[in-house]
């Protein structure tokens, strides 16, 4: 009796252990502190719809990225075209050229993935080009149950809590606002208090830059590496930039690491944040665990085009590799988005 007790105790105390092994993929990650951890960053995750549009940077839904170890999703906040505020419209530019669907629907399979996923450490960077208020952020997070698994660090105070500690206490959520933040929603944080950018509208062809773009030339504790090429070209008076999934293979392969490499030289500190483009193509999850320094655990990205997401080819600066790989029906819907720019 006593010592089924004791055994009972025994596995019980086993199991938490278990679980408390591997944080956010891997043991040795445990014990570092948040602002150490390098993850996985989507840019504009919500925008692989519809498949092979033009404007679309990712292919894999939300669930799919979340599966496939991405944990950090850039994400743009828009007004629902109905007008309701309930909810926020996860957008680019305009909802007219991408809209990625309401925010209620991208935060309620995150907080599935994170229920299933209790070692999970998760971060969103919202772009808030339409200024809306915290208020509206908290509505939506409340409703789909984020606010509770919210982590709100204060500016310049004390230690950021280790990855463990997140997953001890719940709160392994993080997200971070470019503007308009406000301490009324403590867990809604100033980005740029936290971390900067590397620029991020990089021509294929051009040099994979290591500068501080956001803030201007200001030095944080983290950063985001931004590694998405674009096609330009100008239609009119415009400029379109076109995502370029035919070239990811190479650039976020080889290219990938040296950037991280580069900027590691150059700035002296090891990315958080490394933002792509149609990541399952590529070495994303492998240049993350190096940069984690962690060995990757070999887990494969989902590619539903070659059903692979793995090794590299070669090649150290941005391919130009067909430049312009716009086709002709790409073009036809780039003439209708410029009408549509032309329009606003
Ligand atoms: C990734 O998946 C492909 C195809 O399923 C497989 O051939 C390859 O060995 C996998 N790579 C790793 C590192 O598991
Ligand atoms: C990238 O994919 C293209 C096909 O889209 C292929 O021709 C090329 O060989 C691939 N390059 C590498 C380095 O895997």
């Amino acid at each position: 009796m006593h010592f089924s007790y004791i055994l009972s105790a025994i596995a019980l105390a086993t199991s938490v252990t278990a679980q408390q092994q591997a944080c956010n993929g891997y043991s040795a990650l445990c014990a570092k502190p948040y602002n150490q951890l390098v993850s996985a960053c989507t840019h504009n995750a919500y925008a692989f719809s519809p498949p092979g549009g033009i404007a679309t940077n990712q292919v894999n839904d939300i669930p799919t990225q979340l599966n496939d170890g991405i944990r950090a999703f850039m994400l743009d906040a828009y007004n629902l075209p109905s007008g309701d505020t309930t909810d926020i419209q996860l957008c680019h530019t305009t909802c007219n050229l991408l809209d990625g669907g309401p925010l209620s629907k991208t935060l309620g399979q995150i907080k599935a993935f994170m229920d299933k996923n209790p070692n999970e450490v998760i971060t969103i960077l919202w772009e808030n080009s339409q200024n809306l208020t915290p208020a509206r952020f908290q509505t939506v997070y409340a409703a789909a149950g984020l606010v509770a698994y919210s982590h709100a660090q204060i500016p310049g105070a004390a230690a950021w809590p280790t990855l463990s500690q997140m997953i001890s206490s719940g709160k392994r959520l993080v997200s971070f606002i470019d503007s308009g933040a406000a301490a009324t929603v403590p867990w809604l944080m100033a980005e740029y208090d936290f971390v900067f950018e590397t620029p991020y509208n990089i021509v294929t062809g051009s040099p994979y830059p290591c500068t501080i773009d956001r803030p201007k030339g200001q030095k944080k504790p983290m950063y985001v590496l931004n590694h998405f090429v674009s096609g330009q070209f100008s239609l009119g008076s415009n400029t379109i930039s076109i995502p370029q999934p035919k070239i990811a293979n190479v650039t976020n392969a080889a290219e990938l690491a040296d950037h991280v490499t580069n900027c590691q030289k150059v700035l002296k500190q090891t990315p958080n944040f490394i933002a792509v483009d149609f990541y399952e193509k590529g070495d994303l999850m492998k240049v993350v665990a190096q940069a984690n320094g962690v060995k990757w655990n070999g887990k494969n990205s989902t590619d539903p085009a070659s059903g692979s997401g793995s090794d590299s080819g070669s090649g150290s600066k941005n391919s130009a590799v067909g430049s312009y790989l716009v086709n002709a029906k790409a073009l036809g819907m780039a003439v209708v988005m410029a009408v549509g720019l032309a329009a606003l």
